[in-house]
């Protein structure tokens, strides 16, 4: 049957998503990356729109379409995505889905390095990023009222994933395992545990659109429960 908007369960509703690597500029040619697809980025961001939100995609350089009806902003560097998500809530919901790079080339020169003749490599002095999900979790105004986290890790994963949702302020962490050997890194499924604190959730292997609606589905009852 047809549903009207007004009774789609996130009718009303802003939903905010970071999505995708980031690019850390070396030089004007050069770049630090990592394998982030943003397929399950943009997955939240659509099933968000068909659960009646209005929805902002703040994304990292991908090599994807931009979905209808969303708003997409797109970014490269992790300190461009911080600036973009904290001019774009306040939000009911945000979702951090990007990969965002942990550093960034410390000084950037603004001529392309050369090799100089010698022989020997020149040293990127690397600075830490800022932490985009952490600076909205510890944010007294703009935090919304559901936040959540993704935490890929290659070992440890619930437990590494409970301290980021501490250390973060997050609600939800959803952990997944990137060992190189799930080919989750880029791909189309993907294993999900979702950790909070009442305890951890295991889901079956979905395909990515799948895991985004059942995220979708989890945080439209939270908020309609609150
Ligand atoms: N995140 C972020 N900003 C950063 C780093 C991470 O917003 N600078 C977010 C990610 O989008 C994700 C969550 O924090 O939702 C966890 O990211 P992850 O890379 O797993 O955690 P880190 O704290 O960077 O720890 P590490 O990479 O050392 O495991
Ligand atoms: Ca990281």
């Amino acid at each position: 049957a047809a549903q009207t908007s007004r009774s789609l369960p996130l009718a009303g509703k802003h939903v905010l998503i970071t999505s995708g690597p980031t690019h850390e500029p070396i030089d004007p040619v050069r770049y630090i990356a990592n394998r982030s697809s943003g397929k399950q980025g943009q997955a939240l961001a659509r099933a968000a729109y068909e659960a009646g939100a209005r929805v902002t995609l703040i994304s990292g350089p991908v090599d994807l379409a931009p979905p209808d009806n969303i708003h997409v902003q797109r970014v490269e560097s992790a300190a461009e995505m911080l600036e973009a998500v904290l001019s774009h809530l306040p939000a009911d919901i945000a979702i951090m889905a990007a990969a965002v790079a942990d550093w960034h080339v410390a000084e950037q020169g603004a001529e392309k390095i050369k090799k100089d003749g010698s022989g020997q490599p020149p040293a990127l002095h690397l600075a830490e990023n800022p932490d985009i999900l952490a600076t909205i979790g510890h944010h007294d105004s703009l935090r919304p009222e559901l936040l959540i986290g993704f935490a890929a890790e290659t070992q440890n994963l619930i437990e590494n994933a409970t301290g980021k949702l501490r250390r973060k302020k997050a609600d939800w962490i959803v952990a997944n395992d990137v060992s190189p050997e799930t080919g989750i890194m880029g791909g189309d499924r993907n294993t999900v545990r979702l950790v909070h604190t009442d305890g951890v959730e295991d889901w079956p292997a979905m395909d990515k659109p799948d895991v985004a609606r059942q995220i979708i589905a989890r945080a439209a009852k939270h908020l309609s429960s609150r």
